[in-house]
């Protein structure tokens, strides 16, 4: 097989049972060289523990996989070589400081004294930590310690970076620094797969990904692909209320809709259009091309348009169509165009 394209990652059929739970049933996908593959899903999904067989950290119940050639479970001393990993928690020593915690993982590595401490030297100036280098860990921000966990992963040049929700926890900017600093490593070769329940994260980042729930991968692809195939992108027109709709609400948005459904005729079909109470939801499959011409009709029969919104659907609509829910509780509560 052409080195290449091979997969660096392959799981078949993967089984994680713990009494009755089936943490993780029956997951197969593949990882191939050079690629950022995300496995995107809500809390008790199976992403820790499939994470964990992958690292050799936990046997799977049956089925396999293999990371960089090897197999987990016949040859974990192999895989671990090729593997950095970054756990959900960051696992630093409080009373170590930076370097030393780094000059620690380089000797874990068996990695030669002098290696050790050029790779120590560039990797606290890539992560910008080279201020810090001799600051006790403990000391260290939320964003401080996720950079310094990362780069104990990168020590030892690992093929396969595995990363447990890199971002988890950490302020919206640090949470941008760690992704282009993330993107930077993909960037120069590394095949990595993350996890994360942050959709935006996986949208950003991941060229391909899997939607994980209750232990099963639901749907996998380009992030682009999969939010295409929910369909439609959304329009909210804000409307100014029309001086003949007085009766009550029901009859009114009924009105309002049989208003558009006629105006918009040719433009938008009569299903795709929802009145509510001021406001009035279109469904198109291309929002931003169809605007202006949606406005110029309009706008010739002197409607008062005084607000407009549009949505694309989100990996979260990707989720909800595949799952019936949101891939989190809060993702509920944030201001949805669509909500009808
Ligand atoms: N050591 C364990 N013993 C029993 N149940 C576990 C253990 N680890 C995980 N689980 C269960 O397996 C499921 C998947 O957990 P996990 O892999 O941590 O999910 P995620 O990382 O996606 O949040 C959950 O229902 C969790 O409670
Ligand atoms: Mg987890």
């Amino acid at each position: 097989m052409d080195p290449a394209t091979q997969a660096v990652i392959e799981v078949s059929d993967l089984v994680k049972v713990y009494g009755e739970t089936r943490a993780v049933d029956d997951v197969s996908f593949e990882v191939d060289r050079g690629e950022l593959f995300g496995f995107l899903g809500p809390n008790g999904a199976g992403k820790t523990t499939t994470i964990r067989i992958l690292s050799t950290l936990l046997k799977p119940t049956s089925g396999g996989a293999r990371v960089a050639g090897h197999d987990v479970v016949a040859e974990p001393g192999e895989v671990r070589k090729r593997l950095g990993l970054a756990m959900q928690t960051a696992t630093l020593d409080a009373f170590s400081t930076g370097r030393e915690t780094l000059e620690l993982a380089g000797r874990l590595h068996r990695m030669p004294p002098r290696e050790i401490k050029r790779r120590t030297d560039e990797l606290l100036q890539l992560m910008g930590l080279e201020a810090a280098a001799k600051k006790l860990t403990g000391t260290y921000s939320g964003g401080m310690k996720r950079r310094l966990d990362l780069a104990t992963a990168l020590m030892h040049r690992p093929e396969v970076l595995i990363l447990d929700e890199p971002t988890e926890g950490l302020d919206p900017q640090s949470r941008t620094a760690l992704w282009e600093e993330l993107e930077r490593i993909n960037a120069e070769g590394t095949t990595m797969l993350l996890t994360t329940h942050y959709m935006e994260e996986a949208d950003r980042l991941c060229s391909r990904l899997a939607i994980i729930d209750e232990g099963r991968v639901v749907v996998e692809g380009r992030p682009e692909a999969l939010k295409a195939a929910v369909g439609a992108d959304t329009v909210v027109l804000q409307v100014g209320r029309s001086p003949d709709a007085d009766g009550a609400q029901g009859s009114a948005e009924d009105a309002r809709k049989t208003e558009f459904c006629t105006l918009l005729d040719g433009m938008v079909p009569c299903e795709a259009v929802a009145a509510h109470d001021g406001s009035v939801t279109l469904a198109v499959a291309d929002a931003s091309a169809a605007i202006p011409g949606l406005l110029r009709r309009l706008d010739g029969h002197g409607l008062d348009i005084t607000g407009l919104q549009m949505s694309r659907p989100s990996l979260d609509d990707v989720f909800l169509q595949y799952t019936g829910r949101h891939i989190r509780e809060e993702a509920a509560d944030q201001p949805i165009i669509m909500g009808f």
